[in-house]
């Protein structure tokens, strides 16, 4: 065999862009998410219980819009494409990046004194993200860099774009990706041609990006909304800068902003369209969904918010938290996952409350992860917001039309009606009204049910459920077993969720009616430390029921710890890996239990 010799003259030679600011300039591969290695035992059993699972039968999803293929577009050649072959005109030179330069410029003026800490891309060769520290104020901000348009470029921008809102006489969002990208620069390109207008190619790749950021993408905050370490983003009126939540540098202001009263306006009614949904002066708030998954909370005009419309994006994550992450971040002890891990398993019913953004809904999901993986699970939701592995996982979300009246699903029938699909498990996202009383009858007859609900105590929980519109009788609290208040704190000076409290419904007392509650564990501010109170009923209950003394009940607790542990250490933090570990202990602990004891008793 001969060996193909490599020519060294391959490589080109350089041009003006160093390859260092190449590399800079070129996305790299972003892990999405880390995906540990949980071994070929470990896969097999899961494999295995997925088969078993009894698949249920998925709700009908409502049938998708109708899709134009990008070959169907490429197949009618626009005018200008026959004018061009029929007169010979010149075939235009595309943007390419060693040749001409990078778009952006990522060199920091020279007459700023402030620190760049990093400049990473987020959609090369167009879009870069740089980090600063202010001197003046000690603050990081966030800086969205992207191609600098001239005056006259600028001015041929908003004629374009003001042709192509009259010329596209079809929604783009009809289109595939790949479709409605085609059919945006053909009839750029049109218009282009119609007007005579002769661009240079790296004007006329800039013109491009920003047309395609307004028409296809989300506009302004589109370099935003694709860097992972972004997981919220707010706009609290006009004039006044978006402000982002990073992974890594926590709240911070951007240079992103929307100057007048009417661009941000559009923008809402733009984001609100991308939902699916309508967004009005008359009906001025709307929740919506992102077709990746990101919720948006939005209000237009002044009725609401006095300094006029606002948005909230929360970033979709893709694997949601699991309990090792919330061990990880110190949110719960592992000794009360633990705990809750017996509950789950023994089938008792849990809410998890707490403030606004406090992490009900990812502590929820996360302590699902510990449903075994044969059970029938319903879920309900106003957005869709879990994510579980379980193949017998039927989520449904209710569904509000514009306007009240026919077609509109709330969660109150959607409970009824999951209800009559008999789950072993019920999830409810979150609860307001009436739709709590069919959750605690559910209880009742022995569904397990988890759900979430806005309150920051034991005493606010019982209140609510209480009274009106809810209305639960005091018999029928008696139901629940379990509540996991959460907050949002500071601890030394980092933003951060803790459980304050988990603690178990006891029952009534029978003579004064009082409802009897134990709690069980307590975060304590001062030193962020967790107190177990050493004491709990639910676990004496589950001790009854395998006959288990005091030992064997440790043990028990240790080692589902040990299994945490162990997942903590390996990196094991992906749902559908955690999912795995999980029933490798259900169906062959003995073989787990060896993994684990190697690895975290030594
Ligand atoms: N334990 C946690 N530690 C750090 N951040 C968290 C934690 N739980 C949730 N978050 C983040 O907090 C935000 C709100 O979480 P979510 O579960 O939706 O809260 P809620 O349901 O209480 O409104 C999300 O951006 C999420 O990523
Ligand atoms: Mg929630």
């Amino acid at each position: 065999m001969v060996k193909k010799k490599v020519s060294k003259k391959r490589r080109k030679k350089a041009t003006d862009v160093s390859r260092e600011t190449l590399e800079r300039l070129i996305t790299p591969k972003v892990k999405v998410s880390k995906r540990a290695k949980v071994g070929k035992e470990v896969e097999a059993v899961w494999k295995k219980a997925v088969k078993e699972g009894k698949i249920a039968k998925k709700e009908p999803v409502p049938p998708p819009v109708k899709v134009q293929k990008a070959e169907q577009i490429e197949r009618k050649p626009p005018l200008w494409h026959i004018r061009e072959r029929l007169f010979g005109m010149p075939k235009e030179e595309t943007y390419n990046l060693k040749k001409h330069g990078p778009l952006v410029d990522l060199g920091a003026p020279k007459d700023v004194s402030y620190k760049v800490i990093e400049t990473y891309p987020v959609n090369a060769p167009y879009a870069y993200i740089r980090i600063i520290d202010e001197p003046a104020t000690h603050e990081y901000r966030y800086q969205v860099l992207e191609p600098r348009l001239s005056r006259s470029e600028q001015k041929l921008f908003k004629d374009m774009r003001t042709k192509l809102i009259e010329a596209l006489d079809v929604d783009l969002r009809v289109f595939e990706e790949q479709g409605a990208l085609l059919y945006l620069k053909n009839s750029t390109n049109k218009i282009l041609k119609d007007y005579r207008i002769e661009l240079g190619s790296v004007s006329k790749e800039k013109i491009m990006y920003y047309l395609i950021r307004e028409f296809l993408n989300y506009g302004k905050i589109d370099p935003i909304m694709r860097d992972p370490g972004i997981e919220d983003i707010s706009c609290d009126g006009p004039g006044t800068p978006i402000f982002v939540y990073h992974k890594k540098y926590e709240s911070i202001e951007t240079n992103v902003i929307f100057e007048e009263e009417d661009d941000l306006d559009s923008f809402i009614i733009k984001l609100a369209q991308i939902c699916g949904r309508h967004i009005s002066i008359a009906d001025p708030l709307l929740d919506g969904t992102l077709p990746d998954g990101s919720r948006v909370q939005l209000t237009l005009g002044k009725e609401i918010t006095t300094k006029g419309s606002t948005f909230t994006v929360r970033k979709f994550r893709e694997s949601p938290f699991t309990p090792p992450d919330l061990i990880e971040f110190h949110t719960f002890p592992v000794g009360a996952i633990a705990h809750l891990w017996l509950a789950v398993e023994h089938s008792k019913s849990i809410i998890f409350a707490g403030g606004t953004a406090s992490g009900k809904t990812s502590t929820l999901n996360a302590i699902a992860l510990f449903i075994p993986p044969e059970m029938k699970i319903v879920s309900i939701e106003d957005t869709r917001e879990l994510n579980l592995p379980h193949p017998n996982w039927i989520p449904g979300v209710t569904r509000e039309v514009a306007g009240e009246g026919a077609g509109e699903i709330d969660m109150y029938e959607l409970l009824r009606s999951a209800l009559r699909q008999r789950p072993e498990f019920l999830i409810v996202g979150e609860v307001r009204g009436k739709e709590a009383s069919v959750l605690f009858q559910a209880m009742a007859t022995g569904h397990t049910t988890f759900s979430t609900m806005h309150a920051d105590s034991i005493l606010s929980v019982v209140h609510r459920l209480e009274n009106p519109p809810i209305n639960i009788p005091r018999i029928l609290l008696k139901s629940l077993d379990l509540v996991a208040i959460q907050l949002q704190a500071r601890v030394g000076g980092k933003r951060v969720r803790r459980m304050k409290t988990l603690t178990e419904i006891v029952g009534v007392d029978s003579r004064t009616g009082e409802l009897l509650t134990n709690e069980i564990f307590k975060w304590v501010p001062s030193s962020d430390t967790f107190e177990y109170s050493g004491r709990s009923y639910v676990l004496e209950d589950i001790m009854n029921e395998h006959s288990w003394d005091e030992k064997r009940m440790a043990e028990e607790l240790k080692i589902r710890q040990d299994i945490l542990e162990y997942m903590r250490k390996k990196g094991i933090t992906h749902y559908e890996d955690v999912a795995k570990i999980v029933v490798m202990y259900y169906r062959e602990p003995e073989k787990l239990m060896k993994m684990v004891r190697r690895d975290v008793r030594g």
